[in-house]
């Protein structure tokens, strides 16, 4: 346990605009700070910190709370570690009493934490051997001879590791730690036959990897001597610490610059991300290896929604990284890129410059990716008509990837410029593929908008009005139809899971329905089978018949009668399933909505101040916007409206 001394010390200390800014970008709103939501997607920032009262708010999600609990439901820390973490950050010592026994300090926790510190002493060690008479020779000239400097290479906390087979683990067990921790971060094997240990990363230079606070995670370990039996770079392995899809190398030196330019150079190895760095591009990580992943990109969304790439200057580099661009255009950033002259990369073409010159080139050599794309792929091929029209499609493909309409519109138009091709039949092709992508009218999930105006505007939680019929509908599609694909990789049971797990005021009431759900959601963590007959043969009578009754209804069934207010409900075929399972949604989507005007209403007729008037006028405003954009949806896609 933390004394309550330590404990309001903590407290007093902290600053919420500093712990929150350690995890997501700020900008100064009045006496406010505003940001993105970290707990929850959106594209209009409605998270609001003020440091006066020292607490934080998201008018989205409706989440507030102090600096503690921000580190509690952000890293999931319980209530004492985020107050030691916190502490450590203030650099405040808490006293502590029998740590042992608290039972919150459970044991994954304990495992974590004993991996960090086995990792912060190999940290320690390699940078110290670093300075040894075989550091300074192999180690420590190498990175000279890259370039490094000094302090280069004390703030990425450089290291060495030496020639024997046994020096980390003589230095562990001579400071008596236990090495399954060490083994089990990938730094030492175990000989079973003999029983013995020995090192893995041996005669490399060191670079640690750090995670968003500058804990030491991981390493990389660069061979010098050429031994084609051994990777030139030697990564850690996948712990409980180190989650690779989760990291970019460099996030942590780089996130105030990321922060303070709202842009963030992407990179694809070490060696670029110091290079750069000590040329004063302070904005920079690599995703080191890996093809980027969505994690990777959450991460950088928290600090900016810019990213440029810089490519290697070999043609296959540049081909091979636009398949993951186009993940970077589908979470909504803003990409920009840089290539560089034929074999060169960012690190040997800024040591060749200097840093000036390469910091000019970047400058003068930014390019729209979108437009860098279309000019690449275009080369040569202006002239083949089959040809062409393949790149036009590739390039639909890029564009068709970006959520914001307007975007996607904006470069429809550019592209129609450059290709000379019709804007409308290119817009058209564009749309064709989101269909196909399950985007667009057939979303995988609802439009970003609708989505962000709903969060943003729900002063209270609203309880959708989920009619017996419309769950029901859910049940039906799950029954019939759960197993099959909705989209590319997700089955319709996805979907609807999805979708009722992203909005909690969406509940099942139906008992019997609701134990479906559930039975369904368990079968699917367990990885186990619920198609038809799982339900046609289930030993509860209640649900065989049900399944039985759906499953006889096999010509055509009609959801509900949920159309809109005035309109009229369509038959589908079973084969619709895709439509329904949007209606049913959309239908809540919409119904809550209409709850929302009314209620606005109702409190419209009570209010006298005029700010409440103006507040109520422009919400109602608002809100009909939503109902027309839902109804607009519901609208082209089944062509009643
Ligand atoms: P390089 O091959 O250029 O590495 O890869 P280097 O250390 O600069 O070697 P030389 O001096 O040019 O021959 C660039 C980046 O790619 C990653 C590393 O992060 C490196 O910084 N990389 C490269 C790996 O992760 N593994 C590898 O096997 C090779
Ligand atoms: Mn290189």
């Amino acid at each position: 346990m933390i004394s309550r001394q330590s404990v309001d010390a903590v407290i007093n200390a902290a600053a919420i605009d500093e712990v929150v800014g350690d995890y997501i970008a700020l900008k100064k709103r009045g006496a406010n700070l505003l940001g993105r939501c970290p707990f929850h997607d959106e594209k209009t920032p409605s998270f609001t910190v003020s440091p006066a009262k020292g607490i934080y708010k998201c008018f989205g999600c409706g989440k507030a709370g102090n600096s503690v609990s921000f580190l509690m439901e952000h890293d999931h820390l319980s209530f004492s570690d985020a107050i030691r973490r916190l502490a450590q950050k203030y650099q405040i010592v808490v006293e502590e009493d029998n740590v042992q026994n608290s039972e919150e300090y459970n044991e994954a926790q304990k495992v974590r934490d004993s991996l960090l510190v086995a990792l912060e002493f190999a940290k320690n060690y390699f940078k110290e051997q670093l300075k040894t008479e075989e550091g300074l020779v192999a180690g420590e000239s190498y990175f000279r001879e890259r370039g490094y400097t000094q302090q280069t290479i004390d703030e990425f906390e450089l290291g060495y590791s030496p020639q024997g087979w046994e020096s980390l683990v003589n230095a562990a067990v001579t400071n008596q730690f236990n090495l399954d921790y060490f083994v089990s971060a990938g730094l030492i094997k175990k000989n079973e036959d003999r029983g013995t240990y020995f090192d893995m990363f041996r005669q490399r230079v060191i670079f640690p990897i750090h995670d968003l606070t500058g804990k030491v995670i991981a390493f990389g370990g660069r061979q010098l001597v050429k031994d084609d039996k051994s990777p030139k770079y030697l990564n850690s392995p996948e712990t409980d610490v180190y989650h690779k899809s989760n990291v970019l190398y460099g996030i942590f030196q780089s996130k105030k610059g990321i922060k303070a330019l709202n842009n963030c150079y992407l990179v694809e190895g070490y060696t670029d991300v110091i290079t750069l760095h000590q040329a004063g591009v302070k904005n920079v990580v690599a995703s080191s290896g890996t093809s980027l992943t969505e994690g990777q990109i959450k991460l950088i969304k928290r600090f900016t929604e810019n990213v440029t790439v810089l490519y290697d200057g070999d043609a296959a580099g540049i081909k091979a990284s636009l398949r993951g661009i186009d993940l970077l255009l589908a979470q909504g950033l803003n990409v920009r890129t840089v290539s560089f002259p034929e074999g060169e990369d960012p690190d040997s073409y800024c040591k060749q410059l200097g840093a000036e010159a390469f910091n000019k080139f970047l400058n003068e050599h930014v390019r729209d990716f979108i437009l860098f794309k279309i000019d690449l792929l275009l080369k040569g091929v202006e002239n083949d008509p089959i040809r062409k029209t393949e790149v036009v499609k590739n390039l639909m493909q890029s564009i068709s990837a970006i959520p914001d309409a307007m975007k996607r519109a904006a470069y429809a138009r550019e592209c129609s410029k450059l290709v000379d091709m019709d804007e409308k039949l290119l817009l058209s092709e564009i749309n064709k593929i989101r269909r196909k992508n399950g985007e667009g009218n057939i979303p995988t999930h609802f439009d970003e908008e609708i989505k962000d105006i709903l969060q943003t505007n729900l002063p209270e939680p609203v309880v959708y009005e989920m009619g017996e019929e419309q769950e029901l509908g859910l049940v039906k599609l799950l029954i019939q139809s759960g197993t099959q694909k909705f989209t590319e990789e997700a089955t319709v049971a996805d979907f609807i899971f999805k979708e009722l797990q992203e909005d909690e005021a969406l509940q099942i009431n139906h008992h019997l329905y609701s134990r479906i759900l559930k039975e369904v959601k368990q079968q699917m963590e367990e990885q186990l089978n619920f198609d038809e007959h799982y339900f046609t043969n289930h030993v509860d009578t209640d649900i065989r018949k049900l399944a039985a009754d759906i499953l006889s209804e096999t010509e055509k069934y009609e959801l509900s009668p949920f159309w809109l207010e005035g309109g009229k409900s369509i038959p589908t075929e079973r084969e619709n399933y895709i439509r329904d399972l949007q209606s049913v949604f959309l239908f809540l989507k919409l119904s809550k909505v209409n709850k929302l005007i009314k209620n606005n209403l109702d409190e419209f007729a009570t209010v006298t101040s005029a700010t409440d008037i103006e507040h109520c006028t422009e919400y109602n405003i608002q809100l009909i916007n939503v109902r027309n954009a839902i109804a607009k949806i519901m609208g082209t896609s089944y062509n009643v409206l």
